[in-house]
């Protein structure tokens, strides 16, 4: 195997990582450059750099490096000439059939599986077009799909045979073990036998971001034919895990970025109709209830959805989790709701596009469309009812992770249900603070089953309920000194923030320090914080101001909302704060020494994080100052700020250390 060496520059030239990368990582800019979660290991804060001038990536998480041919090798598990095939395709580059030809080159069985998926999609895709597809493209006509969107999608058909695909697959060179890791066969247990496992159906291939075909659903031709599944799909296999693939997510990528939001459908027949009726940016959650891992795909191109799924009862309720769950990863969440006993696919057959465009103009938020399920269901006409129907929507309210949106929602649901934001506020604060004690609960009880057996843990056990224990009190000095590592954070000159949104892990040191009584003393005294640790200038003054607020008595919030009822102005987040779960402060009363257990864990946790994004901060504007050197050629600044750039690498690994130690 040889490319040709123009072509290889050709694509070295013209490939846009930053653009290679998005689809599978979600990146957002900083500076001139590009940073975000790392796909090659597990981590919370983004250590994973791309440098679209220099056309390279850097993890300084886990040291991964190299450029968009490597970046495609290492995620994709291809090998070199396949991930060159993979982005001389997205730059419209045809190869010779040879060029890629990689029966002599090194293969493995993630390459061994999707070609056979592939060469299985073109097989099913000919076979349309032959007289054994005669009434596979009957039925493609009869449900009104196009010849366009036959071939958009490759749509296909597998013949009515347990051996007819596996027979043209083993001819192309394809092994039994590439077939069963590709889902294309079962295996008979008793014989050890392998079959087709897609007979006499109508095909749909699955297309991961990057246009790999990754498995199939096929459906029944014949609805009479009531023993056979309508839709059968792929097992989970080597490249197909069901709870991460959204069928339609080749096709759409560009319009979702385009348009910025998704419309969800649920099945591969909507999915198709609605795309046809000309709104590219559709996906199908096809076969799963929504997950999480369906969603971050989705969040990697934009964060808004509209939910468009059946109207009958199975459908409602899956908008409603997919509601909950999407609200929960901080989408922007709509729900188009449709006619009794219609689905995307039926409206937009019967009605046209128009009509679908209509009701996706006039798509409900969460609050009016769980409102309108309520008063269907008669849940209004009582007072018990309206009390539950209020409640349930606050349930979801309180998965919003973002404060304003959290009070836009409220505001709505003030107005529909006539109700004082005060009381809905009090609402919210029991379902967080519950919702809290849970998390807490179930922390405790993993980091006791954690250490359970390994050696006797010291501790005693958690209290099982909150409530009628009080937190576990310690008095003990905090295990580091925030003061020893004061030196490497970034000097206050350079470290000015671009907006000056609260970084989570302050929003929550300022929470603490606030709403616990003796927090801020403890906090300043005994563990060394200062304003010098926050990252944000918002944080920084926040944080002045609770001190000097907390000087008199140690009730920093009494203090600020006594002089607040005095008229004095006090900034509004304050408010937002206070009202953020509030841990129950009986036991705080002794007040210059005492923190509860997981209150000081809090500490610890977001002194550390914040450290590591202070120092994040700094690598990063040293980065841009490297790649300007590297450009202007600049010798004696290049290998300096390496090294600078590695030491604070190594100090954030200490700290990393650290927190998982702790
Ligand atoms: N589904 C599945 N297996 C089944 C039935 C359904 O995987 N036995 C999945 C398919 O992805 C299907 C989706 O659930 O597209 C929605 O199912 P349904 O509403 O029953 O089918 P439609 O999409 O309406 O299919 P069609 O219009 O072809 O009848
Ligand atoms: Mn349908």
């Amino acid at each position: 195997m040889r490319i040709p060496d123009h072509i290889l520059d050709q694509i070295r030239r013209d490939t846009d990582i930053v653009e290679v990368i998005s689809d599978f990582v979600a990146l957002n800019k900083r500076g001139r450059n590009f940073i975000g979660l790392c796909p090659f290991h597990n981590e919370k804060t983004p250590s994973f750099n791309v440098l679209p001038d220099k056309g390279i990536f850097k993890c300084f998480g886990c040291g991964k490096g190299g450029d968009a041919i490597t970046f495609i090798r290492e995620h994709q598990k291809m090998s070199y000439p396949e991930a060159i095939g993979v982005l001389a395709q997205r730059l419209g580059i045809v190869l010779a059939e040879n060029d890629t030809d990689t029966s002599s080159g090194e293969h493995n069985r993630y390459e061994n599986a999707y070609n056979a998926l592939r060469l299985a999609a073109n097989y099913f895709y000919k076979n349309l077009y032959l007289d054994i597809g005669e009434e596979a493209l009957e039925y493609v006509r009869l449900r009104g799909f196009s010849e366009e969107t036959v071939k958009k999608f490759g749509l296909g058909f597998s013949p009515n045979s347990f051996s007819a695909t596996m027979n043209e697959l083993h001819v192309l060179g394809m092994s039994d073990e590439a077939l069963l890791d590709a889902g294309l066969v079962g295996k008979k247990e008793e014989t050890g036998r392998i079959y087709d496992r897609f007979r006499g159906r109508l095909m749909f291939p699955i297309q991961n971001p990057m246009g790999r075909v990754i498995g199939f659903g096929g459906r029944r031709m014949n609805d009479e034919d009531k023993n056979a599944a309508k839709y059968l799909n792929s097992p989970q296999s080597l490249v197909y895990n069901k709870s991460e693939v959204l069928y339609g997510i080749f096709q759409a990528k560009d319009a979702l970025r385009r348009l910025g939001y998704a419309l969800l459908v649920e099945g591969y027949a909507d999915l198709l109709s609605v795309s046809q009726a000309g709104f590219q940016n559709v996906v199908a959650s096809s076969g799963t209830a929504l997950t999480k891992e369906q969603l971050r795909l989705i969040s990697r191109f934009c964060k808004k959805v509209k939910i468009v799924y059946d109207s009958d009862k199975a459908g409602i309720n899956a908008a409603l989790r997919g509601l909950d769950l999407a609200v929960e990863e901080d989408f922007d969440v709509e729900i188009v709701r449709l006619p009794d006993g219609d689905d995307p696919d039926s409206i937009i057959q019967r009605d046209g596009a128009d009509a679908f465009q209509f009701r996706i103009d006039n798509a409900l938020s969460l609050v009016d469309f769980k409102g309108e399920i309520f008063r269907e269901q008669g849940l209004l006409n009582t007072p018990e009812g309206s009390t539950e129907a209020v409640r349930s929507i606050m349930e979801t309210i309180a998965k919003v992770p973002t404060q304003i949106k959290r009070d836009f929602m409220i505001r709505s649901v003030a107005h529909r249900f006539s109700l004082r934001e005060a009381d809905l506020y009090a609402e919210l604060t029991k379902i967080l603070r519950r919702n809290s004690f849970g998390e807490q609960r179930e922390r405790s009880r993993q980091e006791h089953h954690h250490t359970a057996g390994k050696e006797q843990s010291s501790r005693p056990e958690q209290p099982s309920s909150p409530r009628q224990q009080p937190p576990f009190i310690i008095t003990e000095k905090l295990p580091f000194d925030a003061s020893n590592t004061q030196d490497f954070l970034p000097s206050p000159e350079t470290n000015h923030t671009p907006d000056d949104a609260l970084l989570p892990e302050e929003e929550e040191l300022l929470r603490i320090a606030l709403t616990m009584d003796g927090a801020c003393v403890y906090m300043t005294k005994k563990a060394n914080i200062s304003e010098d640790l926050f990252v944000t200038n918002a944080a920084k003054s926040l944080f002045s101001l609770i001190r000097e607020a907390s000087a008199k008595d140690g009730k920093p919030l009494d203090t600020l909302l006594t002089q607040s009822a005095q008229g004095v102005e006090i900034p509004p987040i304050i408010h937002g704060l206070a009202m953020r779960r509030e841990t129950p402060s009986e036991r705080w009363l002794e007040f210059d020494a005492t923190i509860s257990q997981d209150s000081m864990r809090m500490v610890v946790d977001c002194t550390l994080k914040l450290k590591i994004h202070g120092l994040e901060r700094e690598i990063d504007r040293l980065q841009t100052r490297h790649n300007a050197a590297i450009l202007a050629n600049n010798e004696e600044e290049i290998f300096p700020l390496l090294l600078q750039i590695q030491e604070l690498d190594k100090q954030k690994r200490d700290i990393h250390a650290q927190l998982i130690r702790y």
